[in-house]
């Protein structure tokens, strides 16, 4: 694989990825899918690792992570040692979460789109320390920044200690107006943990320029890194209290030596970090990011003409998942999304999620260089076929 690969984007990328053929995958953003050579670089490394596996964890592993946190911070900004890798975003969140000392009085600000595993992580310590837990509402479908400012402005108080802010919503897409939310938040005299799962990849990214406080991210959706790769960026002002979930032998030793190791584990998709963002260069970050926004737009817009639906969020609020509203005789419940997602995927092949909200059904469009126009026609089709029957 080499030169421009723009125009190849679409189906003539699919033998890049293992996926089974005739199935049409619109679901990168759930668990992304690992390239090819991106997997063969991860077998390579954890044959290196068991090659002599003391060696390997005892010696080479921090260096290695450094390494490749020195090489991330090239790609979403600022020093690699404010990086660490995680498994994932729920457990970036989470080491932030159990380091906050909360008390009775105080509050986490999130929203009614916040992911449903980081609210439960949120309420987990609200309960633990006597806080308690304040959810804004976000209009949806949306057209501006401006009813999201409000919303947050308005669920701010003095008791506020932490916010919690979406970058890319995950059942809605919507990408959140960050800087802006971070400076009121901070004004307010609250601190500000961003749950950037869905950005790395899919938008262009500075992370220390989000001016958050801690920034955690999924590097395995939308960055073309193995499953369990997540990263936790901590500005340096907090991080000698930020502590990971699992507390293990470099406790005390600051914030890289204490989350680069917690205990033995299998550090092969973090380590493979370098060979995923070789292979999005060689695609070109730029050209993935742009294909992707306009597919995934104009999905959305080719379903909610067919449909007759609003679309879900305007184009400058969307990265590479966009909703398509379905039709409208179907019922807005989760088990009607429940029964058409598992039709469509044992019945046609089609992976999409389905989201049950604002009194209709909507597909979250997730648009990745393997997909192209025609796969989001037949999930129309599917779809149609599915509602002519109700
Ligand atoms: C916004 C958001 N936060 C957190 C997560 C959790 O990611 P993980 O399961 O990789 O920790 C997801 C997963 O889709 C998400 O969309």
């Amino acid at each position: 694989m080499g030169g421009d690969m723009t125009g190849k984007f679409g189906h003539g990328m699919r033998d890049l990825w293992p996926l089974e053929p005739g199935a049409i995958h619109l679901n990168h953003g759930t668990v992304g899918v690992t390239p090819n050579e991106v997997l063969a670089a991860q077998w390579a490394i954890k044959q290196r690792i068991e090659a002599h596996p003391a060696r390997f964890m005892f010696r080479d592993l921090k260096p290695a992570l450094r390494a490749a946190a020195d090489r991330l911070a090239t790609v979403l900004g600022g020093r690699g040692d404010d990086y660490v890798f995680t498994d994932n975003a729920t457990s970036g969140v989470n080491a932030v979460l159990r380091s906050a000392r909360l008390g009775p009085g105080d509050e986490i600000l999130v929203t009614d789109h916040t992911y449903g595993a980081i609210v439960n992580a949120a309420r987990y310590v609200c309960e633990q320390s006597g806080a308690a837990l304040v959810t804004v509402e976000i209009p949806f479908p949306i057209n501006d920044d401006a009813a999201i400012i409000t919303a947050v402005e308005n669920g701010l108080s003095e008791r506020t200690r932490l916010v919690i802010l979406d970058h890319i919503t995950s059942h809605t897409g919507i990408i959140l107006p960050l800087r802006r939310l971070v400076d009121i938040c901070h004004s307010a005299g609250a601190q500000v943990l961003v749950d950037g799962a869905h950005a790395p990849g899919a938008m262009a990214l500075d992370i220390p320029l989000c001016g958050a406080d801690w920034y955690a991210a999924n590097l395995h959706k939308w960055l073309f890194v193995p499953r369990g790769c997540g990263v936790l960026w901590a500005s340096p002002a907090v991080q000698p209290d930020l502590h990971p979930a699992v507390i293990s032998w470099r406790l005390g030793e600051g914030f890289t030596a204490e989350f680069d190791w917690t205990g033995t584990r299998d550090p092969s998709a973090s380590l493979s970090l370098p060979a995923a963002l070789d292979f999005m260069d060689r695609l070109g970050g730029e050209a993935v990011r742009n294909y992707n926004h306009d597919l995934a737009v104009a999905a959305a817009a080719m379903l909610a003409e067919r449909f007759a639906g609003p679309i879900g969020a305007p184009a400058h609020m969307t990265a590479a998942m966009a909703l398509g509203p379905l039709p409208e005789n179907l019922d807005p419940s989760q088990e009607e999304a429940g029964a058409l997602h598992d039709h469509l995927l044992y019945t046609h092949n089609i992976e999409v999620p389905i989201i049950a909200r604002s009194g209709r059904l909507w597909a979250r469009l997730a648009a990745q260089v393997y997909c192209q126009m025609s796969d989001f026609e037949t999930l129309a089709d599917a779809v149609e076929g599915w509602a002519a029957k109700k």
